[in-house]
């Protein structure tokens, strides 16, 4: 499912840049996969989708 329309980052992309990316935290994220850095939208779903994904590791 798509999470990001303006940069089509998906809820996968999200998992795997904390999984695989070895992100930690949202900025990181956002950083790694431009999730959020264009309208901003996005960021609620995407925050929490991360958290959710930083607390599985
Ligand atoms: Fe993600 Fe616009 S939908 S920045």
């Amino acid at each position: 499912m798509y999470v990001c329309i303006c940069k089509g980052v998906s809820d996968r992309t999200l998992r795997a840049a904390v999984a695989e990316g070895g992100a930690r935290s949202w900025r990181e994220v956002r950083e790694e996969t431009g999730c959020g850095s264009q309208c901003g939208k996005c960021a609620r779903v995407g925050k929490s989708i991360v958290r959710e994904a930083i607390i599985q590791e």
